[in-house]
Order: structure tokens, then C-alpha cells, then sequence
């Protein structure tokens, strides 16, 4: 007799550890975007441990974990900050960087870098993309 079993949907946030492993991962992506003279102007005057809750909360959702994300629409939050693509690639470096190191599987880096991509133009601010 063949017994099949159902294989239970896994997300990528149960495979990486779940809020532990997303909390560390938004830890060292932050760390190094504050150390990055091209970006850390923007956070100066920003509650950072309010910014790390919000990210956590938002690759979270993006990871397919709970949705409990309670922040500001992307386009809102940073349209008004005039963030050029330039600094989008730092910042999008700075993530897969973190994910990198702290062993996140290809596969969930590349989904991540994809969601990157679909909600470029939501955070470089209109006027400083060509052609915008
Ligand atoms: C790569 C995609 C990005 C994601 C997913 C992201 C995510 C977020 C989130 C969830 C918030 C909090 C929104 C709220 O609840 O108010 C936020 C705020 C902010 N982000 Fe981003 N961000 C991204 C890229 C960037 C870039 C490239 C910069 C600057 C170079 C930046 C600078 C900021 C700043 C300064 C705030 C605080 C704005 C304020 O408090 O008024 N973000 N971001």
C-alpha cells in the first residue's frame, strides 16, 4: 500500500526561524545602513527602534509570516524623502547582505530581491527617477 502524505506549506519565515531570525536579519541590516556614509543622513532625526519594528513587521508579511504590519504605506513614508535610485541599490545591498549572512537560503534571498524590485518606483521619489 501507498501511503502519500500531505507536505504542510512551509513558508520562507518558518524556514528561516520565524520573528527571531527576521528581527536579527532587520538588527544587522540596519546596523550596516546607519555605517553607510551615503545613507545615514536620512536616519538622523528617525526613532530607529520604531523603523526596525516596522521593517521586522513589513519582511514579515513579505516572508509569508503574520501580517501585523501597523506602518505607513511605502509610497507615503518615502516619497517625500527625495531617495534616488542610487541610494534604493545601497539599501537593497545592505538587505541581501544581511539575509547573506546570516545564512537565509538562496531561494528566499532571491523572492526578497524580486519583492525589491516590484516596489522600487513605490520608494525613489518621482522626480529623480529619468523619464518620471
Ligand atoms: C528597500 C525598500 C525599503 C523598505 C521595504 C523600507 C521600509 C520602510 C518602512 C516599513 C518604514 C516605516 C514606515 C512607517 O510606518 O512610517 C520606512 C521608513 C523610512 N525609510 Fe524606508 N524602506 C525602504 C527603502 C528606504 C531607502 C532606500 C531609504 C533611504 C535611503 C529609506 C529611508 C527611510 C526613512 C528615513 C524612513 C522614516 C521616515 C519617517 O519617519 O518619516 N527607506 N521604510
Amino acid at each position: 500500500m501507498t501511503v502519500t502524505q500531505e507536505a504542510a506549506p512551509v513558508s520562507h519565515y518558518d524556514r528561516i526561524g520565524g520573528a527571531n531570525a527576521v528581527k536579527a536579519a532587520v538588527e544587522l541590516f540596519y546596523d550596516k545602513v546607519l555605517a553607510d556614509p551615503d545613507l545615514a543622513d536620512y536616519f538622523a532625526t528617525v526613532d530607529m527602534v520604531g523603523q526596525r519594528r516596522h521593517l521586522a513587521l513589513m519582511l514579515a508579511v513579505v516572508l509569508g509570516g503574520p501580517n501585523e504590519f501597523d506602518g505607513r504605506g511605502l509610497a507615503e513614508a518615502h516619497q517625500p524623502l527625495g531617495i534616488t535610485v542610487e541610494q534604493y541599490a545601497l539599501v537593497g545591498g545592505h538587505l541581501s547582505a544581511a539575509l547573506t549572512e546570516l545564512g537565509v537560503p538562496a531561494d528566499i534571498l532571491a523572492d526578497v530581491q524580486a519583492v525589491l524590485a516590484q516596489v522600487q518606483d513605490q520608494v525613489v521619489a518621482a522626480g529623480t527617477r529619468p523619464g518620471a
